[in-house]
């Protein structure tokens, strides 16, 4: 039982970016190549829990046994996780989502015409805050913060607002460390523990470790 503290459970965890479509040809997106969310689908699933993954475009893929649900835009993602959460004791929301989409999409190709062309954008569904606001006392929610400044400050509020019970925060100051690179550094704020900052190290230990944090926090309450 020990090799597989999370069977019986189950998790659903986004990653990758998401693109949000201007016309048929052109999105807005982002550089998040998906490895971190993959990485703890991955570790979840050896950990012996049945996990789903939405998966924004990415060419990674996660290892067979992780069911994996694909989707573009950050409401598709909304929906694929709404859909699975109510059914699941673990959430982990490693997606880097879009926070704004273009307001309308153009149906045909947008021509070279004006000096310059302006759009709108609207915001996105919270998928974190979603699930913080939507969870019972048996879901376990993990958000990730990528903060530039005061990032304990910006953590410990998002932990907060967002009603989650783990936040992973990397800081863009860690150089060779998460955006497109294979390894991460990263502190984890808690409302009820300390912060907990953890060495650089491969995304594949630290999916191990972040995994091994859920398990012990749910045995603890169990
Ligand atoms: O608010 P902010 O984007 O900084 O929070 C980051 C966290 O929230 C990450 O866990 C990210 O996956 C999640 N998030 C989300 N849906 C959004 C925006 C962010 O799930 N629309």
């Amino acid at each position: 039982a020990k090799e597989k503290p999370l069977a019986g459970l189950s998790a659903v965890v986004t990653a990758g970016p998401t693109y949000e479509p201007i016309d048929p040809v052109r999105f807005i997106g982002n550089h998040s190549s998906g490895l971190m969310g993959i990485t703890i689908a991955n570790a979840l699933h050896a950990a012996g829990a049945q996990t789903t993954l939405v998966l924004g475009p990415t060419h990674l893929t996660a290892n067979v046994g992780v069911e994996t649900i694909k989707v573009t835009t950050a409401q598709q993602m909304f929906d694929a996780v709404a859909g699975v959460f109510p059914s699941t004791q673990i959430a982990v929301m490693a997606a880097a989502v879009a926070d704004y989409r273009p307001a309308t999409v153009a149906h045909q190709k947008i021509k070279k015409q004006v000096d310059e062309l302006e759009f709108s954008l609207v915001k996105n569904p919270d998928i974190l805050l979603h699930c913080g606001m939507n969870k019972s006392s048996n879901q376990w929610v993990v958000g990730f913060a990528l903060e530039t400044n005061d990032e304990a400050a910006h953590a410990m509020d998002k932990l907060r607002r967002k009603n989650a019970d783990m936040i992973v925060m990397n800081s863009m100051q860690d150089k060779g460390a998460g955006f497109g690179s294979a390894n991460n550094k990263v502190t984890i704020f808690e409302p009820e523990a300390g912060p907990l900052s953890l060495p650089l190290m491969t995304k594949q230990d630290l999916a191990k470790e972040i995994v091994s944090l859920i398990a012990k926090r749910i045995h603890e309450k169990a």
